[in-house]
């Protein structure tokens, strides 16, 4: 398949290509789109034969739902069975922007689309242009990241363009996201709202909104024998080609730990790699030494962190080594991804 490849500017949208890029979901074809979390691959989420292209084009197994994104509050009454309170004082809040939520879906969506699920998850973007194809499309495009299944979630363009070209439609290339960490998903469901995925909408954020916050408990332990309540987060993602492995401990004690373990890779054919920080940088001694950022600085390594991983297969490193990025308010998001990709082979020294 041929995939057409349009730049749109989101501060100067172009109407005629929203036009046409709506016109392809409508006919159940697939769009990748730039959010301001990471890149999403869209089809109508009403249709149950878009939701099926989207698996075969990712590869991903269809047991795992998708995303339903809405640009506008009054479309989301079709999609449910019944809006939560919860919800509307969480959307008053967040939404636009890195939110998803889960709530019992009605019959205008269909299966394929939830993964045989009876609930649904809803989000709507801030990002501009993801907001105009929503509009163009017919209310309703369910995306996943637009990456490969497995592979870390595109933060730029050129990374769908990687995965997807030829498999999709088109791709609107919308130059770097700004966040670069899926959202947050919180399930409400239950009793009590419960975060599935951590996201750049942190658990205080939602507590202040909300008052009493679970979390889905597999969010923390490295126990793979737990089933996660957000069935994607069962399988092993964004997980970098070569073997990846975080250090954790005082800033010397780490510099040191992962300096002696490279030193003792003789095999020059073996390449090596660091995820660290810009205030260590300078001392280690690998083959391809890469920076999140300050460590003070957490949207830096939230941006940063999945084009590290892909910049790393790009290399073909074999051996990686990472610091340990926990704290702040976006640690438990930032961890979450890390541990996932490392397997959550953790090192304490
Ligand atoms: O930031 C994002 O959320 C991006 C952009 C494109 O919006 N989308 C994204 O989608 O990350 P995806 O498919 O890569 O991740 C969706 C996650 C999966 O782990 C899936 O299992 C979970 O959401 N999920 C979706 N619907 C669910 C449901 N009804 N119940 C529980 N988990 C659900
Ligand atoms: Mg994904």
């Amino acid at each position: 398949m041929d995939t057409i490849i349009t730049k749109v500017d989101e501060q100067n949208i172009d109407d005629a290509t929203m036009r046409s890029a709506g016109k392809i979901i409508m006919a159940g074809g697939l769009v990748a789109f730039p959010t301001e979390t990471v890149y999403g691959l869209g089809g109508d989420a009403l249709n149950m034969e878009s939701s099926a292209k989207i698996y075969a084009a990712k590869g991903r197994p269809s047991d795992n739902p998708l995303i339903v994104h809405i640009a506008d509050w009054d479309k989301l009454e079709m999609i449910v069975s019944k809006i939560p309170e919860s919800a509307r004082i969480l959307a008053e809040r967040f939404w636009p922007g890195p939110l998803t939520m889960i709530m019992n879906k009605s019959d205008a969506v269909p299966y394929e689309t939830t993964g045989g699920l009876d609930t649904v998850a809803v989000r709507m973007p801030v990002h501009k242009t993801a907001l105009e194809l929503i509009r163009n499309s017919g209310g309703y495009i369910a995306a996943p990241s637009a990456n490969l299944s497995g592979r870390p979630s595109p933060t730029s363009a050129r990374y769908v363009i990687e995965d997807m070209d030829g498999r999709i439609d088109m791709i609107i290339d919308g130059g770097d996201v700004e966040i670069g960490l899926e959202s947050t998903i919180v399930d409400l469901t239950g009793d009590t709202p419960m975060i599935l995925r951590p996201g750049y909408v942190t658990p205080d954020m939602l507590r202040e909104a909300l008052g009493e916050i679970d979390l889905d408990p597999t969010l923390l332990s490295g126990d793979t024998s737990i089933r996660p309540k957000a069935p994607g987060m069962k399988y092993r993602h964004y997980a970098p080609k070569g073997s990846l492995a975080i250090v954790r401990g005082s800033q010397d004690d780490v510099v040191e730990y992962i300096n002696k373990k490279l030193t003792k890779v003789n095999d020059k054919s073996v390449r090596t790699g660091v995820i660290c920080t810009d205030e260590t940088m300078r001392r280690y001694e690998a083959s391809s030494v890469k920076s999140v950022g300050e460590r003070a600085d957490e949207d830096a390594i939230a941006h940063t962190l999945f084009r590290i991983l892909r910049e790393f297969d790009d290399e073909e490193v074999d051996v990686i080594y990472s610091e340990s990025f926990e704290g702040g308010c976006l640690g438990q998001a930032i961890m979450n991804r890390l541990l996932k990709a490392a397997g959550h082979q953790v090192i304490d020294v």
